[in-house]
């Protein structure tokens, strides 16, 4: 069982619909055994909320149902969980902050690094955006989770052999 933990600054908009993005792919998969998946943010003023209205209806729109709450991640994750994601550069640098293993730092990825159809660095904040700002978000979510996932369940023995 790998636990993953999504990150982002209020988990109310990017990292609970990352959340919601990955598990729709891993139960695709049919993985769901495989992984446990949440979220978490790096400030607690959201805690216990719902995600933010505005994500929640532009995920219903392509079928994923928001129902997280809003927590902070407490440092001591870093002990329990096998993989860290981060939205951007903040969510890093806080995240690199806490930690106090050496080999903890290697648990945190970067999601915009799985990116396929798009580039970029960092899956941008919406909360002060439009319409479009949540929009963009949902796509590079549905472009880089996919390639998370793979990434986490190729084994040797997937490998396609190349010519
Ligand atoms: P998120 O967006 O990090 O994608 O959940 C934000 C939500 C709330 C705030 C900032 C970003 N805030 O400052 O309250």
């Amino acid at each position: 069982m790998k636990k993953i933990v999504f990150i982002c600054l209020g988990n109310i908009c990017r990292s609970p619909a990352a959340e919601g993005v990955f598990r729709a792919c891993v139960e695709k998969a049919g993985k769901e055994s495989e992984f446990q998946i949440d979220s978490a943010g790096l400030i607690d003023y959201h805690e216990g909320e719902l995600p933010d209205a505005r994500m929640r209806e532009h995920a219903l729109r392509r079928g994923y149902r928001l129902t997280h709450r809003s927590r902070p991640f407490r440092p001591e994750e870093f002990q329990e969980v096998d993989l860290i994601v981060a939205m951007d550069a903040d969510n890093l640098r806080r995240l690199r902050r806490m930690v106090s293993k050496a080999s903890d730092m290697d648990k945190v990825v970067r999601l915009a690094d799985y990116l396929r159809h798009h580039s970029g660095t960092a899956i941008p904040d919406s909360y002060y955006g439009t319409d479009h700002a949540f929009e963009h978000v949902l796509d590079l979510l549905e472009d880089a989770c996919p390639s998370l996932l793979e990434s986490l369940t190729v084994t040797e023995g997937d490998a396609q052999p190349t010519e």
